[in-house]
């Protein structure tokens, strides 16, 4: 496939930019949330009903310029994600899997194709009108977690609510750490967590403001087994319990197969039986 070339290159967001909420407040997540819990969801929306589609790409293709010519990352990629589904994307490390989530969240814009996040085309939306839309419904959970360094959990939990200058951002911080097993560690910086206390500080300030989508760039690639379990079982609960469409990235088999459906990227081109019918 002819992939598209350009001369745009992808800008940097900073996470402040990615974590802002809105004024749309989320239940709690329920006290189970932090507990194992297998994902039963195996309910199907029919494809291309658009009433049911929260994300679609259609012919996605990346490209940057560099020092050595034009680099291709992604080449005529299309998807379907539905509400309420979990959709993983796999494929071998520099396949082009960052790349998409990044533009699927709307971080990013591709060189051509189009991307519609919940009925919106992102191409016609401007930085700022993005930026909103992102703060709507979008959560984002980075692999390498980006918390502030200087701020304590309940801080950076804190973060999207008070750049929507909403009420309550700290006991509704309070209330997301607790529902992530963090009760306890509020006040702690993120230097003094490990790993996998960071990751859950991370989910924590992505659906503090009840995204209609979580995006999660390989949310356990950074763990040990028994710790990633838990991860997983923390983005499944979210999605079994408050419906948040979850879209991941992983090299995780486990995760990709508890995944409603998943997708595999090779060379920046999409591999999947699925390919053709998105
Ligand atoms: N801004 C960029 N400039 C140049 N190359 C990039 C840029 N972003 C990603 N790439 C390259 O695109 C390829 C895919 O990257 P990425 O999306 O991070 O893959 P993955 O997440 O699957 O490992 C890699 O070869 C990477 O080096
Ligand atoms: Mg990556």
């Amino acid at each position: 496939m002819l992939c598209a070339a350009d001369s745009e290159s992808p800008s940097t967001r900073t996470v402040l930019d990615v974590v802002a909420g809105d004024g749309t407040a989320a239940p709690a997540l329920p006290a189970s949330a932090s507990r194992m819990q297998p994902n039963h969801q195996t309910r199907h929306p029919r494809m291309s009903d658009p009433s049911k589609l929260l994300l679609a790409a259609r012919d996605v293709s990346k490209s940057v310029s560099g020092p050595e010519g034009v680099l291709d990352i992604l080449c005529g990629v299309s998807l379907e994600v539905r509400r309420g589904e979990s959709f993983a994307i796999v494929g071998a490390s520099g396949s082009g899997k960052t790349t998409l989530l990044g533009l699927l969240a709307g971080l990013d814009l591709p060189s051509s194709g189009q991307i519609e996040l919940d009925g919106q085309a992102l191409q016609e939306l401007d930085e700022e009108a993005r930026a909103r839309l992102r703060r709507r419904l979008v959560g984002f959970v980075f692999q390498s977690f980006h918390l502030l360094p200087a701020l304590t959990a309940e801080e950076n939990v804190m973060l999207p609510l008070e750049l929507e200058r909403q009420r309550e951002a700290r006991p509704r911080a309070s209330e997301a750490l607790a529902a992530v097993g963090l009760g306890a560690r509020r006040r702690h910086y993120p230097a003094q967590l490990s790993g996998g206390e960071q990751q859950r500080v991370a989910i924590a300030r992505a659906f503090v403001h009840g995204p209609r989508v979580l995006f999660a760039d390989e949310p356990t690639g950074n763990l040990d087994q028994r710790t990633g379990e838990h991860i997983s079982e923390l983005l499944f609960t979210l999605n079994r319990e408050r419906h948040t469409t979850l879209v991941l990235v992983t090299h995780d088999q486990h995760l990709a197969a508890r995944c409603t459906r998943h997708m595999e990227l090779e060379a920046g081109h999409r591999l999947d039986a699925e390919a053709r019918v998105a």
